[in-house]
């Protein structure tokens, strides 16, 4: 395995000038029926600066060809840069080495070839994978189709009820020896719940289980050290963090990565084929069949490197502002149910019901008012149920998010409730 240097603390030299940053993201810079755009829906899709768009269209204006095939200009251009994008990919996790890094779709995509692989080959009927009751579908459904293939039992870590806490006190009543595999979310995308999720790694592992953790909305939120967290897996979207829509990375700790089989079958992946039989490379390679999408490869190392040009530490504390400052502001308000920690440990965003008024008609209002929110089960309905709802409605902050912005919406807020005769 080659390794990496000892990868650099996101480096930043002076604070942010936040509002400044906002010139970075052309699409922030328009009207929504009249009024100047409010975008809170980043846990669903971050927007783009200038540095990501321009790393595309620089891609297909000069270097576009295939990787890894030919021996021409630029197939090698096109190689360097997508295999830049892994190394620079390893630096942003502090993996140990660019071949645990494997570029897949998305999170869904990364969560589910583990779940076909290292699940299929070594998850038998009788083991427990140990889930959270805060997790996305796409960290529940891959294990449901692996249970269901293998006899294997999913359980479920409980949350504290609206408050959306895990108990960490309570992992050793879990924690049972036909436990193979916790899979947990860093941060909810429904509660803003942040969870220690180093320290369940460490647990599990005393344990001998493999770990995998989602860190969809954590990836582009704060700095991620899969070292530090030991987990075995961590998966990632690029387009919650700055990066192109249908792209991603899958983390795997090197050993791990050698005991699980190749995910799909194709070109690329093999080091040679005959009729009946086939021999395949190493990691990442064995899990990357077909011509990979080395646009999105680009554009995420374009990502990376503006974010960490802001600094990951500054956005976490950034956005953990924001969001502590929506939530007193709407706590203050009355007839409103918040979700999720209070105070210290929630992220930048915030789920909430207004007595009377359903989720969609608040997201309907606010659309109409210049302000993107979302309401629905955000994919996650088995969370939902434990709630007791069927929705929420949800603003979703990032860096380029201001206070001023948060105004605007409680005052929106209330005059939704108003409306609705609250
Ligand atoms: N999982 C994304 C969200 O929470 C789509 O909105």
């Amino acid at each position: 395995m080659k390794t990496l240097n000892p990868s650099p603390p996101s480096i930043t030299l002076s604070a942010p000038n936040w509002s400044a940053l906002r010139e970075d993201f052309p699409i922030l810079d328009q009207k929504v029926h009249g009024h100047p755009l409010i975008y809170f829906d980043n846990a669903a899709t971050s927007q783009k600066p200038r540095a990501v768009i321009d790393a595309l269209v620089h891609y297909y204006e000069r270097d576009n060809a295939n990787v890894h095939r030919g021996l021409h200009e630029l197939s090698n251009r096109a190689t360097d840069a997508f295999e830049a994008a892994r190394v620079r990919a390893a630096k942003f996790l502090n993996a140990r080495s660019a071949d645990e890094i494997i570029f897949t779709r998305g999170t869904t995509e990364s969560i589910n070839l583990v779940a076909a692989t290292w699940g299929t080959k070594f998850i038998k009927r009788g083991n427990k994978i140990l889930l959270t009751e805060m997790e996305h579908h796409s960290n529940i459904v891959p294990w449901q189709l692996l249970a269901e293939r293998t006899g294997a039992q999913l359980v479920f870590l409980p949350i504290n009820g609206d408050a959306g806490l895990l108990d960490p006190g309570q992992l050793d009543e879990y924690v049972t020896s036909d436990v193979k595999l916790l899979a947990m979310t860093h941060i909810s995308n429904s509660l803003g719940t942040i969870n220690p999720i180093a320290e369940y790694c460490e647990r599990a592992r005393r344990h001998g289980i493999v770990t995998l953790i989602d860190a969809a909305q954590s990836a582009g939120h704060c700095p991620i050290d899969v070292q530090q967290i030991g987990c075995d897996f961590l998966a990632l979207s690029a387009h919650k963090m700055c990066g192109p829509t249908g792209f991603g990375v899958l983390y795997g700790r090197g050993e791990r990565l050698e005991e699980t089989p190749p995910y799909q079958g194709g070109g690329e992946m093999i080091l040679s084929v005959d009729y009946h039989k086939s021999t395949w490379k190493q990691a990442p390679h064995k899990f990357e069949a077909g011509t990979p999408d080395i646009s999105g490869a680009i554009a995420l190392h374009a990502a990376m490197d503006y974010l960490d040009r802001i600094g990951r530490d500054r956005i976490a504390q950034h956005d953990q502002d924001l969001g502590a400052y929506a939530f007193e502001k709407l706590a203050a308000l009355k007839g409103i149910r918040l979700f999720g920690p209070t105070i210290g440990g929630r992220a930048g965003l915030v789920s909430f019901l207004l007595d009377g008024v359903h989720a969609h008609d608040v997201v309907t209002v606010a659309d109409q008012r210049g302000v993107a929110l979302r309401g629905g089960h955000h994919c996650n309905q088995p969370l939902m149920k434990k709630l007791g709802v069927d929705s929420t409605a949800r603003a979703s902050f990032y860096f380029y998010n201001t206070t001023e912005e948060i105004d605007h919406f409680v005052e929106l807020v209330r005059e939704i409730q108003k409306f609705f005769g609250n």
